[in-house]
């Protein structure tokens, strides 16, 4: 099983975004079975919540499902036990990277990666927050294009 965890700030626009358009793209090729696949904020302010109403929309418009996600704060234990962890922005990079500094020497330490490093031919390096630019449709067709790219390099690395 391979663990996929996607992660930005607040948990309700760019992540739950992302964990629904990977997990069917994951669907679509057939692969289901062989990944578990999440996502979390750094932050804690809208735990519980669901996906902001630009996401559900844009994602509606696209066919894919957001139904029963909810938002949550990332732990500890995700940064033992996800194999991928996926970060929309070099922000979200930093804040992983001094959380999973915090463990001892001994702990494993994640993968951590910036979504738009698997779509180099977009020129952008980070996904541009929604809730403050209200652009979801830019943001759906960067989070498409990393998504793309991600499962591409996972099924060529994990033999997929
Ligand atoms: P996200 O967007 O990180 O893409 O979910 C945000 C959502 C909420 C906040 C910031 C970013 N906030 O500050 O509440």
């Amino acid at each position: 099983m391979i663990r996929v965890l996607f992660v930005c700030l607040g948990n309700i626009c760019r992540s739950p975004m992302a964990e629904a358009v990977f997990r069917k793209l994951v669907e679509d090729e057939g692969l289901a079975g062989s990944f578990a696949i999440d996502s979390a904020g750094i932050g804690h302010w809208h735990i519980g919540k669901p996906p902001h109403e630009g996401t559900r929309r844009i994602l509606k418009e696209h066919g894919i499902d957001c139904r029963g996600m909810k938002a949550r704060q990332i732990t500890a234990d995700d940064l033992r036990s996800f194999d991928y962890i996926v970060a929309m922005d070099a922000e979200n990079c930093a804040d992983l990277r001094s959380l999973s500094g915090t463990g001892s020497e001994s702990e494993r330490r994640p993968q951590i990666f910036r979504l738009l490093d698997f779509a180099p031919e977009k020129g952008v390096r980070d996904v541009p927050d929604p809730y403050y630019t209200g652009n979801f449709a830019e943001v759906y067709e960067l989070v498409e294009a990393g998504c793309r790219g991600l499962l591409k390099h996972i099924r060529d690395k994990e033999k997929l």
